[in-house]
């Protein structure tokens, strides 16, 4: 072993192992958010990089002390921002296993069991999503990137490549802006790329979608993708999926969900109905590192019909053709944009078969009755106003005294905001709606209690009044 004994090898994990341990098992006692020191970040610039290296345990030690501690805790049962990754130690297991045999997952060749547990994964994923059996999709590093994959894929399909200027796709004000930096990244330019608004309700407002596409086509452009949202990052509402569907239908485009966050309310036995109409989907984006309780980065990319990602992507480089997939076989790299890609898809399965999918089901069903039950906290308080009701897991409020006007409103719920970061209790952050700043909570982390829920919301009352002493003095 190059660089390391067996007996530093077998110490080094046994540490790593306890450190996580002791971390997963008194998150609650952590602060949700660390921002390492000006003195922790000129400590870090100056190790360098030494030519005789450095002893294993002092590095290790180093890392844990310096780096892992200094982060937002994604995982932490009070982190409300954004939105979390409450990843089970299920899935680290899954991680550490994989990295340990650091399969290629590209070819049948290299990793044929591997390859054939994604076939299954995703096998099972799109019978959730109610996809046929021509359905076909692979694990991805995130949500962006299943974007990306998912349109590159709807281009091929629905446009020449002499087209490829003139292709107009539609996205909504809510769409998480990782559509339209694929978009970009595919080339298209700001005038192909069409924003469509959005109802009170911030769903995609159909009725403009249509018009819209009616006057590109009337202007001789090629509409060819729809990108609908199961869940948007700001509120966690759904796009309305059969209107959007018969729109794509009608004039025979693309039609993509963004379901990153929401897509996996399919596994709740009790709200999957929400997202019905997802079947229409030619492919859906379905992060696994949000709310399938997975560590980073996995993502998956689902399309009803795999033949379309083999189309796109399949190419024929010399030094590969050892490596052919027959009959059921597939040759991963053939079917998206990483050559060389680690096996994704093996702590989710790990995850499945030791959970069950009841379970699973129960830790999502949690998020979304959590969300719910945080709003009848919050009408409780007084000065307190819900923005947009608790949809898939997010809600979003403010502290908004008749009294004060809407700009003194503002800084207030960025300032407590602030408070409560600085606190570290909990993370709670804010995001714009209706021209409104307001705080923003996503609760789909299952090991939140309601005390945590109850907590965080005096807290965040007590930094309101604070605030509003401050700013308004
Ligand atoms: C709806 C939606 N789509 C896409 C993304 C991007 O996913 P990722 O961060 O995994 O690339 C996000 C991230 O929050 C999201 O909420």
């Amino acid at each position: 072993m190059e660089g390391i004994t067996k007996e530093e090898l077998y110490r080094s994990v046994q540490t790593i192992v306890k450190t996580y341990i002791d971390f997963y098992d008194t998150l609650r006692e952590k602060k949700a958010v660390t921002i390492a020191s000006d003195d922790v970040i000129q400590k870090l610039r100056n190790i360098g990089f030494s030519k005789e290296g450095r002893e294993l345990d002092q590095v290790i030690h180093e890392m844990i002390e310096t780096i892992y501690a200094n982060q937002a805790i994604m995982q932490h049962p009070r982190f409300f921002a954004f939105v979390p990754s409450p990843a089970s130690p299920l899935s680290w297991i899954g991680d550490v296993l994989t990295d340990s045999y650091n399969p290629h997952a590209g070819t049948w060749l290299e990793s044929s069991s591997a390859s054939c547990i994604e076939q299954e994964t995703i096998k099972w994923l799109c019978q959730k999503a109610g996809y046929p059996k021509t359905a076909g999709g692979l694990f991805v590093s995130g949500g962006s990137i299943a974007n990306l994959t998912a349109l590159v894929v709807a281009r091929h399909a629905k446009l020449s490549e002499d087209m490829y200027f003139n292709g107009v796709a539609y996205l909504s004000q809510q769409t998480h802006f990782s559509a339209a930096k694929a978009l970009r990244i595919m080339g298209l330019t700001t005038e192909q790329i069409r924003i469509i608004p959005c109802d009170d309700q911030l769903r995609m407002d159909t009725r403009s979608l249509e018009k819209a596409i009616l006057q590109d086509l009337e202007a001789g452009k090629k509409p060819f993708v729809v990108v609908a949202t199961a869940g948007t990052t700001n509120t966690g509402c759904i796009d309305p999926l059969h209107p959007i569907a018969d729109i794509c239908d009608r004039y025979d485009l693309w039609f993509h969900v963004d379901g990153a966050y929401g897509a996996s309310v399919l596994v709740s036995n009790e709200y999957h109905h929400l997202l019905d109409g997802i079947s229409r989907a030619d492919s859906i984006t379905w992060d696994a590192h949000k709310w399938l309780f997975q560590t980073y980065a996995c993502s998956m990319i689902l399309f009803k019909n795999s033949h379309d990602l083999a189309n796109c992507f399949s190419s024929n480089p010399e030094y590969l053709k050892d490596a052919v997939a027959e009959n059921d076989e597939v040759n991963y790299w053939e079917w998206g944009i990483e050559l060389t890609r680690p096996a994704r898809s093996l702590k989710l399965w790990l995850t499945l078969q030791t959970l069950g999918t009841d379970k699973l089901s129960e830790m999502v069903t949690h998020g979304i009755q959590y969300a719910q039950r945080l709003e009848e906290i919050i009408k409780e308080k007084p000065n307190w106003e819900i923005v947009t009701s608790a949809q898939l897991a997010i809600i979003n409020f403010r502290y908004a005294p008749k009294s004060l006007s809407e700009h003194s409103c503002d800084q207030i719920n960025e300032a407590i905001s602030h408070k409560m970061t600085e606190n570290g209790f909990a993370c709670v952050l804010t995001t714009q709606l209706k021209g409104k700043t307001v705080l923003r909570i996503c609760s789909i982390h299952p090991e939140t209690t309601e005390k945590d829920l109850k907590e965080t919301v005096e807290l965040l009352n007590k930094y309101a009044i604070e605030a509003s002493e401050e700013i308004l003095s």
